[in-house]
């Protein structure tokens, strides 16, 4: 058995600043790198580094910067066999700021994400038999995300949605397909149209989302922890302390760990704090897929910190 992640690979060039730019305005970097990374391929990354066994599916362009990405799944042991090349197309590239708060901003060029189609859901079919989860984001064309999760619906296989980046709006018939809904704050804001920053609000949020069709809502609130509604409860999992450094892939690395817990059988509450976990520790480091941890870094974090997690569950 196995994940499977549909979604986005992308090359991240990132420019470090002391603060990011108003509009108009141009700003001095401290410093450049490049990283592979793309919301779909950093929640494969996420989740195989936890020894999960784990396909991606998706594209990358026939230029470099799509042998370097192909390269840096492999090392991270993601199946690739479903990962193809599109000729004459450049692969996804993010071009990210990250301030000396750890916040940042991402610009996403498509590239070969945008070229994804039915060929790819014939290849997920295949897969779904033997798959424990679906994990979608919106990097790629919203219609074909609904017809991945129509597929994994019709498989009974399990659906996690990352609405990132967050539209104004997301099609009824996607919510009715998913099962767990993971937006941040902002994605949350955006989505219902109100802004989510406290528990009262991701209350009122999260039955909103549940009301559209999602079975779960589970709130990523970054360092004021995780927020999540089911049909018959509600509760707050506190975050993980670190010293933030960067948070680029954090939502990423929640949403893989949450599906690898969920792959080793884990409750959802357990589930949830490997989410935070893993995003704790992606925050405490640069970059993408660099951040990911591994099992080991994994596991002696828990065991050192999971202590100090106490389940909120009077939450409103
Ligand atoms: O979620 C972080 C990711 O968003 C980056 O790696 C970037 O590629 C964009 O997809």
């Amino acid at each position: 058995m196995s994940l499977i992640v549909f979604g986005s690979i992308n090359i991240d060039l990132v420019a470090q600043t002391t603060r990011l730019p108003h509009t108009g305005e141009t700003v001095l970097g401290t410093s450049f790198f490049t990283v592979s990374g793309g919301k779909g391929a950093n929640q494969a990354v996420a989740a195989a580094k936890l020894g999960i066994p784990t396909y991606l599916i998706g594209r990358v362009g026939d230029d470099d910067f799509g042998q370097t990405l192909l390269n840096s799944l492999t090392e991270a042991n993601v199946n690739i066999d479903f990962v193809t090349v599109t000729p004459n197309t450049g692969s996804g590239v993010a071009i990210i700021a990250v301030d000396e708060n750890a916040d940042n901003t991402i610009i996403v060029v498509s590239g070969a994400n945008g070229c994804v189609d039915e060929t790819d859901i014939d290849r997920l079919k295949s897969l779904l038999p033997k798959a424990t989860a679906l994990l979608l984001q919106l990097e790629m064309p919203i219609d074909v995300n609904i017809a991945a999760a129509k597929a994994a619906k019709e498989a009974g296989v399990r659906v996690i949605l990352d609405p990132a980046p967050a539209p104004d709006s997301l099609p009824d018939e996607l919510y009715h397909l998913v099962d767990f809904i993971t937006p941040n704050e902002t994605e949350a804001s955006r989505l219902v149209g109100f802004p989510v920053n406290d528990q009262e609000t991701c209350l009122k949020a999260a039955k909103i989302l549940l009301d559209r069709g999602a079975s779960t809502a589970v709130l990523k609130l970054g360092a004021k922890g995780v927020f999540c509604a089911t049909r018959t409860e509600h509760f707050m999992v506190p975050a993980f302390k670190i010293t933030p450094v960067d948070t680029v892939a954090a939502g990423d690395a929640f949403n893989g760990a949450m599906a690898a817990a969920f792959h080793e059988g884990l409750s959802l509450q357990e589930s949830l704090i490997w989410g935070a976990a893993a995003g704790a520790l992606a925050v405490s480091k640069q970059g993408a897929q660099p951040s990911l941890p591994s099992r080991a870094t994994f596991e002696a974090f828990l065991q050192t910190n999971s202590a100090k997690i106490d389940l909120d569950t009077d939450a409103p």
